[in-house]
């Protein structure tokens, strides 16, 4: 090219909970089963939404308006619904001019960054959901800049760590918080999210909120939303179907602007965001008109209670066995369907493996070099045992050593040997 046409932002895209596919389908090819423990589709995973909501889908189908476009903003009827709803809770009230519907959060997540300054920076959790972090390093074309999820102190936020940040770095707009977060399952107490609100007001920066597993928070967890402590502060949450339906390949997700009308200059920012948007047209018209009939029936917080508290059982299973390894930390999720394992400082060394094949062992050596120690482990879980997890340093932006899993497994029998060959993988990795 006579002119270099790569965004200098472009090697910051990496999503490696995807990228990790291509070696585990290699390690399947050479006769190894895998057992997919790194996308958080809970369909893939065999579960599927209940039959009744496949009946409000199906019914819908069969209206002329689904097949055409909708609004940018979305539906109205479903921004109107979502308003209520939110309005029936405590906090901030919202009208539907204050929705943005978008084709799934990651549609949403690249708007967001897209369409900030380039200057203008965003600080978020180590570790960090790998769209928001990557999506704002590559519009800033530098690292992006975090605060720490202390896993010494059950994954609390290090609130000092975040205002020193803040103080260190004058082109922090705006602090991202995922609650409950990926990949940790934590859930921010109420007092800590007023606590980043009085942050955000004595800094005057706005609030990014990803609240895509709000639904799925455990009972007792004390999950609050961000418009329950807004306050006056400029803010945006972001919601979802993937996860709860569940019904991520409809790619529907939306945002809820808070407080436009206290700055102006993040009312100018809300209105880019919805002129990019316009020039797209609009989103996926068919998850738009079944969610106000979804959401709106009597059986639908039943069923998230339902599911939820299998996660719960699941993540209590998996901390029962992993909390006795002394050289990780592990914490029980209080939400959504993850769970992280930290290695503690010291733990890894170079050399250590499982015992692979060797025809496999070459493959992932190849591929391992100068890679992070936990990467390593996790290509070695991977080649020796078929479990396909993904490492934290690499995967989530993180300064620690760890992996993440899934607590979506739906047959009982199978998740607890999943989690046992984990824990005997560790053990042994470590030993070797
Ligand atoms: C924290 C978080 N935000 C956003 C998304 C994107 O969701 P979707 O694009 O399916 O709406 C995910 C998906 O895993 C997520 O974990």
């Amino acid at each position: 090219m006579r002119t270099d046409i790569v965004h200098p932002g472009a090697d910051k895209l990496r999503y490696e909970i995807r990228e990790i596919v291509a070696v585990a389908k290699q390690v399947a090819e050479a006769g190894i089963p895998i057992v997919w423990e790194n996308i958080g589709d809970p369909v893939a995973k065999g579960e599927v939404p209940p039959a009744w909501i496949r009946k409000i889908i199906s019914d819908t189908l069969k209206e002329d308006l689904t097949f055409g476009y909708s609004p940018t903003k979305g539906l109205d009827e479903t921004r109107a619904y979502i308003a209520r709803e939110r309005n029936f809770e405590e906090g901030i009230q919202i009208t539907p001019d204050d929705i943005l519907f978008f084709n799934g959060l990651g549609d949403a997540i690249s708007h967001l960054y897209r369409n900030l300054n380039p200057h203008a920076r965003i600080l978020g959790p180590d570790p960090a959901y790998p769209t928001h972090s990557s999506s704002e390093a590559a519009h800033a074309d530098k690292p992006h800049l975090t605060y720490h999820l202390d896993p010494e102190n059950r994954w609390r936020p290090d609130l000092a760590d975040m205002e020193a940040k803040l103080r260190a770095h004058k082109d922090i707009a705006g602090i991202l918080i995922i609650n409950p977060d990926n990949p940790t399952g934590f859930v921010y107490p109420q007092e800590t999210i007023r606590a980043v609100v009085a942050l955000a007001k004595k800094y005057k920066l706005f609030i990014i909120s990803d609240e895509i597993y709000s639904n799925l928070a455990y009972e007792g967890s004390g999950m609050h939303k961000l418009a329950s402590v807004i306050d006056g502060v400029p803010g945006i949450a972001m919601r979802g179907i993937s996860k709860e339906f569940p019904w991520p390949g409809a790619r529907c997700g939306w945002i809820e602007f808070y407080n436009r009308d206290k700055d102006k200059n993040f009312d100018r920012y809300a209105h880019s965001i919805v002129a990019s948007k316009t020039l797209e047209v609009c989103s996926t018209t068919l998850p738009q008109r079944v969610l106000p009939k979804v959401m709106g029936d009597a059986r639908y917080y039943p069923y998230l209670a339902k599911r939820t508290r299998r996660y719960e059982r699941r993540a209590e299973y998996a901390h029962e066995i992993l909390s006795k390894i002394p050289s990780i930390i592990v914490h029980k999720p209080q939400g959504a369907f993850y769970m992280t394992c930290v290695f503690r400082k010291g733990t890894l060394k170079k050399n250590q493996s499982l015992s692979v094949r060797n025809d496999l062992k070459k493959f992932i050596d190849l591929r391992l070099k100068g890679a992070s120690p936990d990467k390593r482990f996790v290509y070695y879980l991977l080649a020796s045992t078929g479990i396909c997890v993904v490492p934290l340093s690499s995967g989530f932006n993180s300064s620690l050593q760890g992996f993440r899993f899934l607590l979506l497994e739906q047959n009982d029998a199978r998740f607890k040997k999943t989690i046992k060959t984990i824990a005997k993988g560790i053990v042994d990795y470590l030993a070797s």
